[in-house]
C-alpha cells in the first residue's frame, strides 16, 4: 500500500468555538495535528491574556488525557487594546499571536478593529516583543465588491501596515487571491500567509453547482479558478512564506442551511487528507511535509515536531454529517470518497 510519513503537522488557523460542542470539535483535531493556532473569535472575544488561559484550560479539558495536544492561543486586537495587555501576553508563554479583524468583516467581528490607526500603540507593542499579528485581509465596506475585498484590503491597508511596522511579523490568514500570492512574495520575510484547503479545492462555482450550496460558503468568499491556481501553485511552491492553516470553522447546520446562513466551512474532519491530495495532483508530495510540518513552526520561532504522521492512499467515505454537542455538523466532502487517510 502507498503511504507517506511526514513530521506531525500543525494547522496554524484554526475555530474550535466553545462549550458543549468544544469536545467533538477537538476530536477532529487532535487526531493529526499536534498544535493549533486558536482564532479568539468567541462571543464575547478573547481579549485578554487571562481570557485566554481560562480558554486553553476548557480545550485542555475537552481533549482526553493521553493525546498530545498543545493549544496555541490568540487575543482579539480591538480599538482599546493596551500595549500592557501585549506584554502580558508575551510573558504568559502560551498566547502566540494576536489577531486583527477589522469590525463587521466576518463571524464575531463586531468588536474588532474599526480603524488600524486607533491600534498603533498595540502593534508597536507586538513588533517590540517580536508577537506576530494575524490579519483577516478584507475591507469592511458594504459598498464593496465581495469578491474584491482581499486586494482592496491589500492595498489600502496592509501596504500601510506593513509601511508603518516593517518590524512586525504578520500573516496575512487564509489568503484567496493571486493579488495575494505576489504581493507576499514581494515583501521582507515578516510577511507569510497560511492557505486552507477549500480554497486550494474549490473555486466560486463550488458555491452555485445545481443550485445554492451554504457548506461552501466562508469568508473571504471563494475566487475564480485564476486564483485558485496561483494558491496552488504558492503552497506547492516550496517558498516558507505559505504554510498550512485550515481555518475550519464549525457552524450547525441550522446556522449554515439558513435564508441568512454563516460563513465558515468544517474541514477538520477532512483537512489533512485534502492538503495531500492536492499536493499529490500538483506533482508535489515531496513538499507537503514543508508547507504542513516546517514552515508554520520556523515563522513562529517554535521547533519542529518530533512525533511523525502517517496517510495511506486508501480510500474512505466521508460521514454525511457529525454530532455536534446536541446538534449536527456537515463536514466538507461529507459523503464523498477521499483517497488519502490517516493511519490510526
Ligand atoms: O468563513 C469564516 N468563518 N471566516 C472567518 O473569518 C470566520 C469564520 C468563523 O469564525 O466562522
Ligand atoms: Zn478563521
Amino acid at each position: 500500500m502507498v503511504s507517506l510519513t511526514i513530521t506531525q503537522p500543525d494547522d496554524w488557523h484554526l475555530h474550535v468555538r466553545d462549550g458543549d460542542a468544544l469536545a467533538d470539535i477537538m476530536s477532529e483535531t487532535t487526531r493529526c495535528f499536534a498544535r493549533a493556532i486558536i482564532m479568539p473569535n468567541l462571543n464575547p472575544p478573547v481579549t485578554t491574556t487571562q481570557q485566554a488561559e481560562a480558554y486553553r484550560q476548557r480545550i485542555m479539558l475537552a481533549i482526553p488525557d493521553d493525546v498530545n495536544f498543545t493549544p496555541l492561543m490568540t487575543l482579539y486586537l480591538t480599538d482599546q487594546t493596551d500595549p500592557e495587555e501585549i506584554e502580558l501576553a508575551r510573558a504568559s508563554g502560551f498566547v502566540h499571536a494576536v489577531k486583527y479583524y477589522p469590525a463587521g468583516a466576518t463571524t464575531n467581528s463586531d468588536s474588532g478593529v474599526t480603524d488600524i490607526r486607533k491600534t498603533y500603540n498595540a502593534l508597536q507593542a507586538l513588533s517590540d516583543n517580536g508577537i506576530p499579528l494575524l490579519i483577516h485581509g478584507e475591507v469592511t465596506d458594504p459598498n464593496s465588491d465581495v469578491f474584491e475585498r482581499e486586494k482592496l484590503f491589500i492595498d489600502q491597508v496592509l501596504t500601510q501596515i506593513i509601511r508603518d511596522f516593517p518590524d512586525l511579523k504578520i500573516v496575512l490568514e487564509h489568503i484567496t487571491t493571486k493579488h495575494a500570492v505576489e504581493f507576499i512574495l514581494a515583501q521582507s520575510d515578516n510577511l507569510a500567509a497560511t492557505i486552507t484547503p477549500h480554497h486550494l479545492l474549490y473555486n466560486r462555482n463550488a458555491m452555485f453547482k445545481g443550485g445554492i450550496r451554504p457548506h461552501y460558503y466562508c469568508l473571504p468568499i471563494l475566487k475564480h479558478e485564476q486564483h485558485r491556481l496561483a494558491l496552488v501553485d504558492a503552497a506547492t511552491s516550496g517558498n516558507p512564506k505559505f504554510f498550512l492553516g485550515t481555518d475550519s470553522a464549525p457552524h450547525a447546520v441550522a446556522n449554515k442551511e439558513s435564508s441568512c446562513g454563516c460563513a465558515g466551512i468544517y474541514n477538520a474532519p477532512v483537512a489533512i487528507e485534502l492538503y495531500t491530495y492536492i499536493f499529490e495532483q500538483a506533482g508535489a508530495l515531496d513538499k507537503l511535509e514543508d508547507f504542513a510540518s516546517l514552515y508554520g513552526p520556523r515563522f513562529y520561532n517554535l521547533p519542529t515536531n518530533t512525533s511523525e504522521l502517517t496517510l495511506v492512499k486508501q480510500s474512505w467515505t466521508v460521514p454525511a454529517n457529525k454530532p455536534l454537542a446536541s446538534e449536527t455538523i456537515i463536514p466538507l466532502c461529507n459523503g464523498e470518497q477521499l483517497s488519502w487517510q490517516v493511519q490510526t
